[in-house]
Order: structure tokens, then C-alpha cells, then sequence
């Protein structure tokens, strides 16, 4: 079997606008800014692209995942998981590409000649991906779309409806951060999620779950992390990354399907679960206590005695008791190196060493054994 890059045009070009993103120096207050435009913006085969406002400080800017790590990546994390749609299966950018801050370091607004420039990067994702449907998170990101292709849309007049925009439906919506839910209540966010569903359905006859949910899930991401707990009650939350991407990984192999449809990229570090961050276990598990142990943080939980039982398969609980027995024990360093051992980041390790890809941030896809952009030839 023989491992090869797939020269497709869309990942071509999508790699060359990268480098271009990166090489950007038009805004003068943030041309030395991260750039948050990359594959784990999500499937370049999307057929609905959310746009924001910018990458957060504390959120995309941080972790270089577009809308995660913040209260609005928690916020829109929760409302795509109400409306089944799966990260993976989606496209997410922003107006602006970059963090922009004042000048006390905090977030700021981009201004309108930052938006402006950055609509050029825009108009060649909307190109690359030709999603079927736009959604814009704001008013800001409604703004940028306008210098893509004309249209007359305002938030407060078109909020959740679909129009008919440069060949494609365009769906305003709010913005998910806590301020804007002064304009838009969560439960009215939540049904604008929904919406988005219903319309993809009705525009390609398909159903959600057909089309932008990974098939066979057997269980939630927090289900699995209370059975890691039941057996170790005290995790190092590097360490909480990895078992679960082990666990994962073994579900996969053995039983040919994913056990959770959590969304894993291959960070600097090894495998980063976008589900785990960890104010989003404590929201799931409140009776976890988080500390700070010289820059590492630690988790311990205990299930209230009151808890019901495990609503966990055997299949799965075979397998958490497996990798539990085998890497439990591993230092952080050492599990690691186990997990850079797997299949899938073993063909990323080659795939960089040999200079090919840059595979930073590339979701890590356990059916295709790594990302879209890398296929297996006989
Ligand atoms: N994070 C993003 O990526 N975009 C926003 O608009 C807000 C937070």
C-alpha cells in the first residue's frame, strides 16, 4: 500500500491561499498575527460555511481552531451538537483571519478596511469550497460577505432566513457570543441551528444525519470520559487526550466504526480533542475539581454515589479497560510515544518528515485512516 498526496484542485488551492493568509501583511495591527485559517477549519467538501467575526484571544487565536476554546466556541459548539452537525462535516472561517486587539491587548472589533481586506481571502474559500449554504455569525461577518457579492440583507431584518446569494442561500444569523445573546436568546439560537438543518435537508433531499453526521456513533464524548474516570480518578488533561484518541483508535480497529464523533486534529502535541476542553467536561461533569500543577492541569472526579449506572455498551467498556490497562499508567511523555506509534500518526510523521504536508491542525480521520487530503493507492 502505497501512501501518496492527492494533488486535487481544491486542495491545492486551498493550501496555496493558506500560505498566501499567512504571508498577509495588509492590516498594519495585525500583520504579525497568528493566522487562523487551516484544515481544521473543517472538511473542504463542506456543503454549509459558517463565517464569524475574527479568532478570539482566548479561543481560535489560542488553540488555532476557528470558534473553540472560547465562551462563543463553547457556545457554538453546543448549538451545532443540538442541530446534529458535525464539525467535521462543516467549514468554519471567519471575516478576519486574525486577532485583532486593542491597545490594552484585549479583543476588539475589526474595522471595516480590515474586513475589506480580508474579503479577498473570503471570496477564494467561498470559491474553493462553493458551500451550498452560507450561514454569517453577526453582523460583521454579514458585512464581509457583501464585499464577495453584493446583497441588501440586514441582521436584525433577515435573521434565519435563506436567500438566494452568488449561486448559493445565505443565512444570517447571530453571532454566538454572550453579548449578542442580549439580541438573540440561546433557546432563539437554537432554533436557528435547527433551521440550518432543515434547510440543508430540503436543498439537497438529504437528511442531516445522512449527510453531516459521522454514521454509527455508539456514544456520547462525556459518557466515555465518566467511564475513564470510574477506573482512574485523577487525570493529567494532556494525558485525557490521549487515552481517548487510544480508545478511539482501538474502537476503531476492532469494531470498524467510530465509538463517539468527537472531533480529533492532530496537534503540536499528538491528538487534541476539540470535545475535551476542559471548561466543556466541567460544564458536562460538575462535580469535577480541576487543578493547576505547574502548568499542568489535573483533573480528579468522582461519581456522586447517587450517579445511575453506566449506560456504556461492552464493546465499549472492553476496550476503555484495555487501553486503561495498557497506557493508564504512562507518564505523558510515554504515552506519547505510544500514541505516535498508531497507524494514523505514523503516516503523519512520514508524510511530514518527507516534507510533503504540513499536517498541523489536519482532523485525524480514523475511516480513512488520515485526512481527505491523503488517500491510500493500491
Ligand atoms: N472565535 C472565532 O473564531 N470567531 C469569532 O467570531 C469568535 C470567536
Amino acid at each position: 500500500m502505497k501512501l501518496e498526496f492527492i494533488d486535487t484542485k481544491a486542495e491545492n488551492a486551498f493550501d496555496l491561499l493558506c500560505g498566501k493568509v499567512n504571508g498577509c501583511v495588509l492590516c498594519s495591527r495585525m500583520k504579525d498575527s497568528q493566522r487562523v485559517l487551516n484544515h481544521s477549519s473543517g472538511s473542504l467538501d463542506a456543503e454549509i460555511m459558517f463565517i464569524g467575526e475574527a479568532p478570539g484571544r482566548l479561543g481560535a487565536d489560542n488553540s488555532g481552531i476557528p470558534f473553540h476554546g472560547d465562551k462563543a466556541g463553547h457556545n457554538f459548539e453546543e448549538l451545532l451538537e443540538f442541530a446534529n452537525l458535525d464539525r467535521s462535516r462543516i467549514f468554519v472561517t471567519n471575516a478576519v483571519l486574525c486577532n485583532p486587539r486593542d491597545e490594552s491587548g484585549n479583543n476588539s472589533t475589526p474595522t471595516k478596511v480590515e474586513v475589506h481586506n480580508c474579503s479577498q481571502h473570503l471570496a477564494e474559500q467561498i470559491k474553493i469550497l462553493n458551500p451550498k449554504i452560507v450561514v454569517t455569525l453577526g453582523s460583521i461577518a454579514l458585512e464581509s460577505t457583501r464585499h464577495v457579492a453584493p446583497h441588501l440583507l440586514t441582521l436584525k431584518d433577515d435573521v434565519r432566513t435563506a436567500n438566494e446569494w452568488f449561486n448559493r442561500i445565505l443565512i444570517p444569523l447571530y453571532h454566538p457570543g454572550q453579548r449578542a445573546m442580549m439580541h438573540r436568546s440561546f433557546a432563539n439560537q437554537r432554533s436557528d441551528y435547527q433551521f440550518i438543518s432543515e434547510e440543508f435537508k430540503r436543498l439537497t433531499k438529504k437528511s442531516v444525519s445522512s449527510k453531516l453526521q459521522t454514521s454509527s456513533i455508539n456514544h456520547s464524548v462525556f459518557l466515555i470520559v465518566k467511564e475513564i474516570f470510574a477506573h482512574l480518578n485523577s487525570i493529567d488533561y494532556f494525558k485525557l487526550h490521549k487515552l481517548f484518541y487510544l480508545i478511539e483508535y482501538k474502537y476503531f480497529k476492532k469494531f470498524n466504526s467510530r465509538l463517539t464523533n468527537a472531533y480529533i486534529v492532530r496537534q503540536k502535541d499528538g491528538p487534541y480533542c476539540t470535545d475535551l476542553h476542559f471548561q466543556k467536561i466541567k460544564k458536562a461533569l460538575p462535580e469535577l475539581v480541576i487543578r493547576n500543577k505547574a502548568g499542568n492541569l489535573i483533573l480528579n472526579y468522582s461519581a456522586s454515589i447517587f450517579a445511575p449506572p453506566s449506560e456504556i455498551d461492552n464493546k465499549a467498556k472492553e476496550i476503555i479497560i484495555e487501553v486503561l490497562k495498557d497506557y493508564g499508567q504512562l507518564t505523558s511523555q510515554a504515552i506519547k510515544t505510544k500514541v505516535y506509534l498508531t497507524e494514523p500518526m505514523r503516516k503523519f510523521l512520514k508524510l511530514e518528515n518527507e516534507g510533503k504536508l504540513n499536517l498541523y491542525n489536519v482532523p485525524i480521520e480514523f475511516n480513512q485512516t488520515v485526512h481527505t487530503a491523503i488517500r491510500s493507492l493500491k
